[in-house]
């Protein structure tokens, strides 16, 4: 590898602030000083040093983080929270956020410093699958499970959503089932007011597309309102319910394997 890029990426400063670094003098390899930005290194093998600290080479990283509500999927933000914010500055080097999640939806989310990741993950052909849990206000009656699970037709999109799968897994009146409602983001205070509104849906659903707020679109075009949304998976990786909200860890590498696109995970 070049010494300028082993020292981009290795986030010394951006390619153009580590030449000038390099043809100034300021690093050396093996002890000795050098002026070649394009000299070939040895990732592991040759000692790269710059102001007399040994630079390690970060090599790719895949973070599994338990996002939780009230943070923008971003990398910087000038107004809101961002997930990048529950990072320390050393760990957030070089991350960024593998698609997104909305503002008020919890779970499962990737962080890499891989854009190949990222492509093959997020590319539409690859149809990796993501499963979220919700709870929504309404009933998800046989006939609005099937429409949903063939593909439904969702406001602002030309084409029918791909087929889905719809697990339900309790459904009754919200005064009954409040207590299990997780407390969120939206706003429920007058759920208990509008007697229009008085059963709610629990339940899972499995998609393979990433449109913008595509399950709570979805559940909207059969009538019902998303109030929790929480990713459970992406492709047979499944969230570790050990990290708390916030946390996060590095992927193990068999949860490394389960999650490349390239193995083309079909659910159905
Ligand atoms: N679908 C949504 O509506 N929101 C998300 O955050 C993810 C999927």
């Amino acid at each position: 590898m070049r010494l300028d890029k082993y020292l981009a990426e290795s986030y010394v400063g951006t390619r153009k602030q580590v030449r000038t670094l390099i043809i100034d003098g300021k690093v050396t390899v093996n002890g000795e000083v050098i002026i070649d930005p394009a000299i070939e290194i040895e990732n592991g093998i040759d000692e790269i040093r710059y102001k007399d600290e040994i630079i390690k080479h970060p090599g790719k990283r895949y973070i599994m983080f338990h996002k939780p509500a009230g943070c923008i999927t971003a990398k910087t933000d000038e107004k809101h929270k961002t997930v990048m914010d529950y990072f320390t500055e050393e760990d957030r080097k070089g991350l960024f956020p593998v698609g997104r999640l909305d503002k008020d939806t919890e779970g499962l989310l990737l962080l890499t410093n891989d854009g190949e990741f990222d492509n093959q993950l997020m590319h539409p052909n690859h149809h990796v699958s993501k499963k979220y849990f919700f709870w929504v206000l309404g009933i998800i009656t046989e006939e609005k499970k099937e429409l949903l699970e063939n593909g439904v037709a969702i406001e602002g999109e030309g084409k029918t959503t791909s087929p889905a799968k719809l697990e339900i897994i309790q459904s009754g009146k919200y005064d009954d089932l409040e207590t299990q409602i997780p407390s969120y983001g939206y706003d429920t205070s007058n759920i208990k007011n509008d007697k229009y509104v008085q059963m709610v849906t629990a339940g899972y659903i499995t998609i393979t597309e990433g449109k913008k707020h595509q399950v709570k679109r979805m559940l909207k075009a059969v009538g019902c309102y998303v109030i929790y949304l929480k990713r459970m998976q992406i492709g047979q990786l499944v969230l570790d319910e050990k990290l708390r909200l916030g946390e996060y860890r590095e992927l193990a590498e068999s949860e490394f394997e389960n999650i490349t696109p390239f193995l083309k995970i079909d659910i159905f």
